[in-house]
């Protein structure tokens, strides 16, 4: 099947260097990205012609993505969700916290929406932290220990949920709850076009909000899309 006719999540799994071709265009790869590349290139009136050509370029000058995430050891993307995506979700959410505090305190007068954004920030911490602290103390193991099981021909490993899918579904529905928060915010900034005459500080918030969104859809899209139908295959298959 022709590049243009493929969904753009699909795309987004095999070939990892489109992922930043799609932040570049806002496409959404990740919960909306179950649409053919020529429907959202209509839809977005973005051409076409200039994204296959970029995703082209990209496959070129980022051969270390080359590889998708789908044949390496799961265990290898276990270890990158933990270390990449987890610790910088940590620290970028602690410096949403204080750019927004500092942001409320100073611009509230003109800017009401920054109450919302701050509260936003928030719930999305409210959510993510026990959420992650989930998959690194419980379902990253398991999927590891599964892994490890199916490599040595060894039953399933038990454990004290059944089926993997139920946790994933938990999981997945946390996932829609961050998103949502995370649409929101775009809303409330109007996709993040900074006033004007506004401080640095707001300058520095807004663009640690573009950046926490984009990690939060690539983190997103590594669980959803890749990891956990991984872990379903090999739960079904010991
Ligand atoms: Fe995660
Ligand atoms: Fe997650």
């Amino acid at each position: 099947m022709q590049t243009a006719a493929r969904e753009v999540r699909d795309l987004a799994i095999e070939q990892p260097s489109s992922v930043r071709i799609f932040e570049r265009f806002g496409i959404d790869y990740c919960c909306g990205g179950r649409k053919p590349l020529e429907q959202i290139c209509a839809e977005q009136q973005i051409s076409l012609p200039q994204i296959l050509e970029k995703l082209a370029e990209a496959q070129l000058v980022a051969p270390e993505l080359a590889e998708p995430w789908t044949t390496r050891p799961l265990a290898e993307l276990v270890d990158y969700v933990v270390q990449e995506c987890h610790a910088t979700t940590c620290s970028e959410l602690a410096r949403l916290a204080a750019l927004s505090a500092k942001v409320r305190i100073r611009h509230v007068g003109g800017h009401p929406e920054i109450v919302e954004i701050e509260a936003l920030v928030k719930q999305i911490t409210d959510e993510i932290t026990p959420h992650m602290d989930k998959e690194e103390r419980v379902l990253f193991p398991y999927f590891v220990s599964l892994e490890k099981a199916h490599q040595s021909g060894l039953p399933k490993p038990c454990s004290f949920f059944g089926s993997v899918t139920t946790p994933i579904a938990t999981l997945m529905a946390e996932h829609e709850l961050v998103g949502a928060a995370l649409a929101r915010i775009r809303e409330l900034t109007k996709n993040f076009e900074l006033p004007q005459g506004t401080c640095p500080t707001y300058h520095a918030l807004y663009t640690t909000l573009v950046d926490f969104e984009r990690l939060t859809h690539r983190h997103v899209h590594l669980e959803n899309n890749v990891m956990f139908p991984r872990a379903v295959t090999l739960f079904e298959k010991a």
